[in-house]
């Protein structure tokens, strides 16, 4: 049995938050650096139930879209559902009626049908992970293909767009990888049926035009939550946590239910040039799993990829809800920062640990993307026995894996983002952005840390708690 959370308890950044609000100014303890103007966009699950009905895992609540507006040291916030045909659906009928990651809506065979002949759209569009620039206005992803527009002023949706192309493919990945030089967005769409494969795909800057660059044919297609490009490639990286197409395609189960754990397979990863599509090498290393690449780079014709890798992938079971809310929470598991190193002409991969803490929901300075670094910053489960959540940001010095990191009694934060301050020249010249749970107030704030020392700065608190989320971007 769940029992609402206690004070100081982590699992408040689990639970919904039902407002929308709009609020001209933050109050705000220390001082928010007065170079820093712009906006940052947050993105993530936010509603756990409809009705009687709850979803069963942490990537499956209801998506909202969170604005700090910063700038003359002042923070405004706002947040709003986005309007996903989950969203709306819940909200007409009371109950799930839309698939998501790890949750079915439970239908009868006589409501499936009344759907059906509805001719409504169920296939969930809840893109609650990523947000991208896209001309006037933003893209809310997810893995399902569509994304789905929002305004950047208002968090208003505009409602789901149509790629303008005939690709197949049911998955994609919710992490493009922008690359200035092409124009262009670079993505991975998954075709799982009789073929399956692994689409390279480019879309020109401005269009919905999803261009096949090349592909790499599959037997059981792997689970991918992200890649990585250099400046010349695109590197996949096909852990063991693969389907059989035959599952995915009759659907006794929820999507991520579909896939298993095949360790014996090992990992292979493919690297593709983005001119042309030529498959430029294959290696393979040990069985492992990741959601998220750091970043990779070339030397010479040798590529660096670097991964926040699990020995597994017990941790997607991990972010069940019933395990993250469990009165007894099991910790969930920590990643490891990892090197890999793609030496053409050999087909194993060398790997090494760069650092022992997890650096997950990673993160870049933005101008060291595709080029050497010297920094990751991300979040740790460091965590005191029962808390299973993210309860540490870190910074990794990748040269010497060392680690620096913040750290307070119930606070528990998400992604960190960086930003330069103007006129800066050393990487970690600036600082970084963290939506954190403050369990103990029952509040989450915008945390500007220094990214030098990771000392605070200052923070913006909102009066209420902010769902534990994904993925953002300051602009
Ligand atoms: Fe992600």
């Amino acid at each position: 049995m769940l029992t609402a959370p206690a004070k100081n308890d982590y699992r408040l950044g689990f639970t919904s938050l039902a407002s929308e609000t709009n609020l001209a100014a933050l109050p705000i303890e220390g001082s928010i650096p007065p170079w820093l103007t712009g906006t940052l966009l947050r993105n993530g699950p936010a509603r756990f139930e409809v009705g009687s009905d709850r979803y069963r895992h942490w990537f499956d609540g209801l998506g909202m879209l969170h604005k700090f507006g910063i700038g003359g040291g002042a923070v405004s916030y706002a947040n709003r559902f986005l309007r996903s045909n989950g969203f709306v659906e819940a909200e007409r009928t009371g109950r799930i009626a839309c698939s998501e990651f790890d949750t079915d809506p439970k239908r009868s065979f006589a409501e499936a049908l009344g759907d059906r002949l509805s001719g409504r759209n169920l296939t969930s569009n809840n893109a609650n992970v990523t947000i991208v620039p896209f001309r006037d206005g933003y893209l809310a992803l997810t893995e399902t293909i569509a994304p789905v527009a929002f305004d950047g002023a208002t968090l208003e949706t505009r409602g789901e767009l149509a790629y303008d192309d005939a690709l197949p493919g049911q998955i994609t990945t919710a992490h493009t990888h922008y690359d200035r030089a092409r124009r262009a967005t670079f993505n991975i769409v998954t075709q799982v049926g009789r073929k399956s494969q692994y689409q390279v795909v480019r879309i020109p800057d401005g269009t919905l035009r999803r261009e096949l660059v090349g592909s790499v044919t599959v037997d059981k297609p792997a689970y991918l939550h992200a890649f990585s490009t250099t400046e010349r490639y695109v590197v996949i990286v096909e852990y063991p946590l693969v389907v059989n197409p035959l599952d995915l395609l009759l659907r006794r189960k929820p999507f991520i239910e579909n896939y298993r754990w095949e360790p014996g397979r090992g990992t292979r990863i493919h690297v593709i040039a983005k001119d042309g599509g030529a498959t430029a090498g294959t290696y393979e290393t040990e069985a492992f799993f990741a959601f998220h690449h750091v970043n990779a780079f070339e030397e010479g014709d040798t590529i660096v990829l670097d991964i926040s890798a699990y020995a597994d992938a017990g941790i997607v079971n991990d972010f069940k809800l019933d395990n993250l809310l469990a009165d007894e929470a099991g910790k969930i598991a920590r990643a490891e920062l990892r090197r890999y190193r793609l030496v053409p002409g050999r087909s194993a991969a060398e790997v090494r640990r760069i650092a022992a803490p997890a650096t997950e929901l990673p993160s870049i300075a933005p101008r060291t993307a595709t080029k050497p670094y010297a920094y990751a910053y991300g979040v740790d489960a460091a965590g005191a026995d029962g808390v299973a959540t993210f309860d540490a940001l870190v910074k990794v010095d990748v040269r010497d894996g060392s680690v620096t990191r913040w750290f307070a009694q119930g606070a528990y934060p998400g992604e960190p983002l960086f930003v330069a301050r103007p006129g800066g020249t050393d990487e970690d010249d600036g600082v970084l952005l963290s939506v954190v749970l403050d369990a103990n107030a029952g509040t989450s704030s915008l945390l500007v840390l220094d990214a030098r020392t990771l000392s605070q700065l200052g923070r913006a608190t909102v009066p209420h708690h902010i769902p534990f989320g994904f993925h953002g971007l300051f602009r």
